[in-house]
């Protein structure tokens, strides 16, 4: 005991193994497991002999004495909504984590972030990634143009934390926490153990200072890859950054705020000047818009901001072999859930159909709310019928093929009037005349969709 010695540990999850295997049976990723350096320990007794007498009272302070740091005092972004994203501003000393996939423009709103709060406040961009002269020119691309901002290019967690300690800034970014290592850890930087010490080292420095930290953790496609996941539970704020990497919009949503609403969301888009809010995001994403059969317009929310998304599907008979189900933007599970609830409720045959289905422009849908719109696009795919131009849709649909409903439904409505739609189709229990009420998913298909 008491020498160093070595575990295996899960980059995805962060479950520990004494040896090596190639599947991991905590989250069931494969390929996952690398070995990872454990800092000697005193001997098991010894250690909590010592803990016994160890340590120091601990100062309280009664609960109606604690000063609160204002809202007023939250730094602001120049993007209205993302500041609504992290509960009206940046909080000093709050540490967020931004995650996304790499490519997405972490580093561009990054510094789109600093050139604002740059204007009256200090900032330190600490980039691992990148050298001196690659920021420097995107942020004159940017126009990051202030004598507050500083930037240095460091992959050491122990600097970049005492920096912080020591300096005066308002807000650092940290770019990425990846590329971080500790000396006091042997093993690679991007391990869980590197990234959580690291992390943890930099959390501490922040809060002790009172300075909003950024950290930025990449993400594969999956969701995989160790960091972010494990630092999620250390930091403040997680913010994840979705979308497609070419084109499309571009989502940035709080999964985790301990300090405002998780149920924000901001919609941007990439152009030569980096990243913009899109104003009326329903109108751009309906823009291009032909109506042909298995085209539907869902009124759904992304966060709880309205938005009117096209939801396309395609039928096309199987030619040999199981049915093919594709799903973009939407949850292959939910989808193939959805064909067995149409197959058994409303004895649609789609057996020997293979089914894809899109959501238009990049958008990811997390709403239950989409399973009519779904069901419809499918069943005018099927039928060859499109659905009247005029209609808009929402409403969940249970085991039963019955159509539930919706939360906010009087936000999604006032989104489809704002864009000259003239009904909904939606669940029963919503009373309004721009309501086309519906109770069940068999009738509802007859009635639109039949040929
Ligand atoms: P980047 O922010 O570096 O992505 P990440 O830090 O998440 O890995 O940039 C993503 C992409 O954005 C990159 O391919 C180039 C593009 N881009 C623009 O289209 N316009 C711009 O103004 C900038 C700065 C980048
Ligand atoms: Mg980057």
């Amino acid at each position: 005991m008491g020498k160093n010695t070595s575990q295996f540990v899960c980059q995805n999850c962060g479950a520990k193994y004494s040896k090596w295997a190639g599947h991991c049976n905590n989250c069931d990723a494969w390929n996952s497991i690398i070995e990872d350096l454990v800092v000697s320990e005193a001997s098991g007794k010894n250690a909590i002999s010592q803990a016994k007498t160890s340590g120091q009272i601990l100062k309280f302070t009664k609960i109606n004495e604690i000063t609160v740091t204002s809202d007023k005092e939250r730094l602001k972004t120049e993007f209205p909504g993302l500041n609504e994203v992290l509960g009206g501003g940046i909080l000093r000393g709050s540490v967020t984590l931004l995650a996304g996939q790499p490519g997405i423009g972490k580093s561009t709103i990054l510094m789109q972030i600093c050139a604002e709060v740059a204007k009256k406040h200090q900032v330190l961009y600490v980039s691992g990634e990148e050298s001196a002269s690659q920021v420097k020119m995107r942020a004159a691309r940017l126009g990051a143009d202030s004598d507050k901002l500083v930037f240095v290019s460091s992959t050491s967690g122990n600097d970049i934390a005492k920096t912080i300690r020591e300096g005066d800034f308002d807000l650092v970014i940290v770019d990425s926490i990846q590329t971080l290592a500790i000396n006091e850890i042997s093993s690679a930087p991007g391990t869980v153990s590197q990234i959580t010490n690291a992390g943890n080292l930099i959390i501490q420095a922040a809060k002790s200072t009172d300075t909003a930290v950024i950290i930025v953790g990449h993400v594969t496609k999956e969701g995989t890859l160790a960091g972010p996941k494990v630092l999620e539970h250390l930091v403040d704020v997680v913010v994840n950054f979705e979308g497609d990497r070419y084109g499309g919009f571009k989502t940035i949503r709080a999964v985790k705020n301990r300090f405002g609403p998780t149920s924000e969301a901001a919609i941007f888009e990439m152009n030569e000047k980096g990243l913009s809010e899109v104003q009326n995001p329903s109108a751009a994403l309906l823009a291009e818009r032909q109506n042909t059969d298995g085209s539907i317009i869902l009124a759904t929310l992304e966060g709880t901001r309205p938005l009117l998304v096209e939801i396309q599907a395609l039928c096309t008979t199987t030619n040999f072999g199981y049915p093919k189900r594709a799903a973009s933007g939407f949850d292959l599970n939910r989808l193939n859930l959805l064909i067995a609830v149409i197959e058994q409720r409303t004895k649609l045959n789609l057996s020997d159909k293979d089914i894809f289905l899109n959501v238009v422009g990049g958008i990811k849908i997390k709403d239950s709310a989409a399973d009519l719109a779904v069901c419809l696009a499918i069943a005018s795919a099927a039928a060859g019928r499109k659905l009247s131009e005029e209609y808009v849709v929402f409403g969940e649909v249970g085991l039963g093929g019955e159509i539930r409903s919706a939360f906010r439904p009087d936000q999604r409505i006032n989104e489809a009037k704002k864009l000259g739609f003239k009904h909904a189709i939606a669940p029963a229990t919503i009373r309004d005349p721009f309501v086309i009420p519906v109770k069940d998913l068999r009738s509802t298909l007859i009635q639109y969709v039949n040929e």
